[in-house]
């Protein structure tokens, strides 16, 4: 492990990107030379949501650069439920279309999970599926959630020792804590999970040998919930407009005080970066760690259903 004097090294999750994204393309191009066929993906946006309208014009220009057949639908804000059911069935009815991503949050009065379950398993390249779930619960081959599986690539890569070890996963969400915990336990980890409601939660924090912070609050893991040497992956991501706040995550950082102050705010993730840095072995910087995994996840999803589809017969 690194001395916690020297600082914490990076978990480069945009280099990783890089490479993931890389083979994808050459995965397509063969799949297309071999079999005929261009995968394809349909990003589906209900509403106006600032931060998914970004997310999802990433994801299409992603998959555009890999060569895959990419294509968002854009529906207003007033969809049904039943309107929005009606056009997942029809995306499950295409064979052109290998993966379907429903980006979330959903407008109000949309039943996302009731969306979740009416989106073919084979095309969930979420991983969100009740089935695709089970099939992690019960170590099955599946469709991963990005995030999750971008996460343990990430750690992986960089030759991070899981089997045995302590992980602690701040943050139980479907989409990134329940199924980290599950790959990080199918990798022989000790896993805990914290939560809002958990208790000691700084002193659970600081037993783990890999940290991952996806609890939805900006800089909250401190130097001191942090064990020397430790593996921290840092899954937030938020926008910080105050100066004050910014001097509380980044000192007198100027790059980050010019950000504020001349174009609104900077970015930080769950892990304040300043003690992480000081204290962690490694450290998954925001931007530019977690982020661009998630989308070469995505990308890698829907190759492997693309393929599926090519071989299986129907
Ligand atoms: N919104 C935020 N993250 C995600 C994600 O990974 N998938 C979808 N569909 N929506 C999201």
């Amino acid at each position: 492990m690194t001395p916690a004097s020297e600082p914490a090294r990076i978990l480069d999750g945009a280099a990783l990107a890089q490479r993931i994204r890389a083979g994808v393309g050459d995965g397509c191009r063969r799949l297309r030379e071999r079999r005929g066929v261009v995968p394809g993906l349909t990003v589906v946006l209900v509403g106006e949501d600032a931060a998914s309208q970004i997310y999802v014009r990433n994801k299409e220009k992603a998959a555009r650069a890999a060569g895959m057949e990419s294509h968002v639908v854009r529906l207003p804000t007033a969809t049904s439920e039943r309107e929005l059911l009606g056009l997942v069935g029809e995306l499950n009815a295409d064979p052109a279309v290998h993966g379907i991503l429903v980006q979330l949050p959903l407008p109000e009065g949309i039943d996302s999970q009731r969306v979740i379950e009416a989106l073919d398993p084979d095309k969930d390249v979420d991983g969100f599926h009740p089935l695709n779930a089970g099939r992690l619960f019960a170590g099955l081959p599946g469709l991963l959630p990005c995030t999750p599986a971008g996460i343990l690539r990430l750690l992986e890569h960089h030759e991070i020792p899981l089997a045995g070890k302590r992980a602690v996963v701040l943050g139980r969400s479907n989409i990134v804590g329940k199924p980290l915990a599950l790959l990080l336990l199918r990798r022989n980890c000790t896993v805990t999970i914290c939560h809002s409601r958990t208790t000691n939660l700084a002193e659970i924090a600081a037993s783990a040998d890999v940290l991952v912070a996806a609890i939805g609050r900006p800089g909250l893991v401190t130097g001191e919930m942090i064990k020397p040497g430790a593996a921290v992956v840092d899954v937030g991501i938020h926008r910080v407009s105050e100066e004050s706040e910014c001097r509380r995550l980044y000192g007198d950082d100027p790059e980050r005080l010019a950000a504020v102050r001349e174009r609104g705010g900077t970015l930080v993730g769950d892990v304040h970066p300043l003690e992480a840095r000081r204290r962690a072995g490694w450290l998954s910087p925001v931007p530019g760690g977690v982020g661009p995994l998630t989308i070469a996840l995505l990308l890698e999803n829907t190759l492997a259903a693309a393929e599926r589809a090519a071989t299986s017969v129907h």
